[in-house]
């Protein structure tokens, strides 16, 4: 077996790992646990596929070598490992339908990998996707829904989210999000890269839809002005929401 089959393998499994400690956490963990039951995610299942380098690699290295909490620590060393042999991608228009409205922020700078899906590098299935996610600093990832629900697991130590058109809030490395079917969410990037694992567990034929809401132009201009660190101060001293 390669040494390229080892690492997507190793990596497969870590995550796996992480997510078997974490049954608690949420209902979207044990639900993906379930889909994985019935997968063989043994060495020999891997397919073969040529690397894919990125444009982005520079900030892919930053994001990965950013990831320091130490529940992630064999999640980030077998990231590292594996990093040169995936197939990364970029959304163009994979994940939406031509046109969508999704902004010059993700359109600039959106990169991903699948471990296990109908276009991996690692497992092939056709209706479930596991792989890493990344934008860049200082994007705003607009709010959007899909009918498959998903499950992130956020690597970064900082990125803020808008659940259901909530309020807006920051969650730390380790943190999962869970978005039922259909659900709203949108990020906010700050300084740092955003790295996470996403999985879309079934319904993954359906594209994403963004649905606009009337803040994005004053969240994308607040990016620009990377004046998120401080407006957070401000609204902690206040004891209320971001905006
Ligand atoms: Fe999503």
């Amino acid at each position: 077996m390669s040494i390229r089959n080892r690492n997507i393998h190793s990596l497969t499994h870590a995550v796996f790992s992480y997510l078997e400690k974490s049954k608690n956490h949420s209902i979207g963990v044990r639900l993906v646990l379930r889909r994985l039951s019935d997968m063989n995610l043994s060495l020999a299942q891997i397919i073969d596929t040529k690397p894919v380098g990125t444009r982005h690699q520079i900030i892919l290295d930053e994001a990965i070598n950013e990831i320091d909490h130490p529940s992630l620590d064999n999640i980030a060393l077998k990231l590292k490992e594996a990093k040169e042999y995936l197939v990364w991608r970029e959304d163009n228009n994979n994940y939406y339908d031509k046109g969508a409205d999704l902004g010059e922020g993700y359109r600039k700078c959106n990169l991903h990998t699948v471990l296990i899906g109908p276009d991996a590098c690692g497992y092939y299935n056709d209706d479930f996707i596991l792989g890493f996610f990344m934008l860049g600093p200082w994007t705003l990832y607009r709010d959007h829904r899909h009918p498959a629900p998903e499950l992130y697991l956020n690597l970064s130590n900082r990125s803020g989210w808008r659940l259901k058109s909530q309020d807006w809030h920051d969650h730390s490395a380790g943190s999962f999000v869970w978005n039922e079917a259909n659900s709203l969410h949108a990020i906010r990037v700050y300084e740092k890269p955003f790295i996470s694992i996403f999985i879309w567990l079934e319904n993954i034929g359906h594209p994403c839809i963004v649905v606009p809401v009337n803040d994005w132009a004053k969240v994308e201009a607040n990016l620009k002005n990377r004046s998120y660190a401080s407006v957070r101060l401000k609204n902690l001293a206040r004891n209320r929401p971001e905006d």
